[in-house]
């Protein structure tokens, strides 16, 4: 048997590959998140002056969400494929994004540097939340904001095992989704208060979401056993339709340093 990987090797096997899939997946290129997070960092901060922390930037979404409305983005991941599709695509559009490879609680930047740290669709592959969020909190300038956005596990335990089941199955690099009530707390322990919660289903269409990680044959018909075997509450809670589409919850924080 071979060696089995690290974990921060299996994010890069499942995400290096995948830049450009990323950049044109519909689920991470539109979504009222994103409009709602550009009015919040738009309300928040200054333009000329805002300086802002895009954490596991992938694609660059949110990068190109905030972009227009601040002076400077900087879009960090440790994929160096997913920041070369940023560097080519902020270019392309004219966007102030600079792009720098780092991940999750190793942050190469100075205390203070950041108006406002966000992240989205990204800290559920972190193999520390806790650690992560205390390094966006270093970096941030005091008074400054903290914006996070991923989709959230189930507050039901039987719904949350087969939600975390399922997102292990599709992608070995999932490492777990946070309920709303866990976010809260990993929120206040790292030094921000919580200014405001927001919730949007994310419907997901099967056959995309398994294609876009490339999960393997077998994986897939693990997923849809585990589905199909799942008790009714649990497929109620996920609205699992027929072909096996179904729908998540985004939730989105916004808090600022205490
Ligand atoms: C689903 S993609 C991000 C989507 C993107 N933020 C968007 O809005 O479309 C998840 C990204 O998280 C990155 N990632 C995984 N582990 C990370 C870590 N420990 N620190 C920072 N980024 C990480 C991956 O490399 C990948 O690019």
């Amino acid at each position: 048997m071979t060696a089995p990987a690290r974990h921060t090797d299996t994010v890069h096997a499942q995400f290096d590959p995948q830049a450009k899939a990323y950049l044109t997946s519909a689920v991470h290129a539109s979504g009222p998140d994103l409009i709602h997070a550009a009015e919040r960092v738009l309300g928040a901060i200054p333009k000329e002056k805002g300086v802002v922390l895009d954490l596991g930037c992938g694609a660059g979404h949110l990068s190109y969400a905030l972009a227009p409305h601040v002076a400077r983005v900087v879009a960090a991941d440790p994929s160096r494929e997913m920041l070369e599709t940023v560097r080519l695509t902020a270019g392309e559009r004219g966007l102030p994004i600079e792009t720098v490879q780092a991940a999750a609680g190793e942050l190469p930047f100075d205390a203070g540097t950041f108006c406002v740290v966000a992240s989205r669709y990204s800290a559920h592959h972190w193999g520390n939340i806790a650690r992560g969020l205390g390094d966006m909190r270093r970096v941030v300038k005091p008074g400054g904001y903290l914006l996070m956005i991923d989709v959230v596990g189930d507050e039901d335990d039987l719904v949350d095992t087969h939600l975390q089941a399922m997102e292990l199955l599709r992608d070995k690099s999932h490492v777990r989704n946070l309920k709303a009530s866990q976010w809260r707390q990993a929120i206040a322990r790292a030094g921000f208060d919580l200014l405001e919660e927001r919730r949007w289903p994310l419907p997901l269409d099967f056959d995309t979401w398994v294609t876009r990680m490339r999960t393997p044959p077998e994986r897939v018909a693990a997923i849809r056993t585990l589905m199909n075997d799942a008790p009714a509450e649990v497929r109620e809670a996920l609205a699992v339709t027929d072909d096996g589409s179904f729908t998540l919850q985004t939730g989105v924080f916004w808090a600022r340093a205490a």
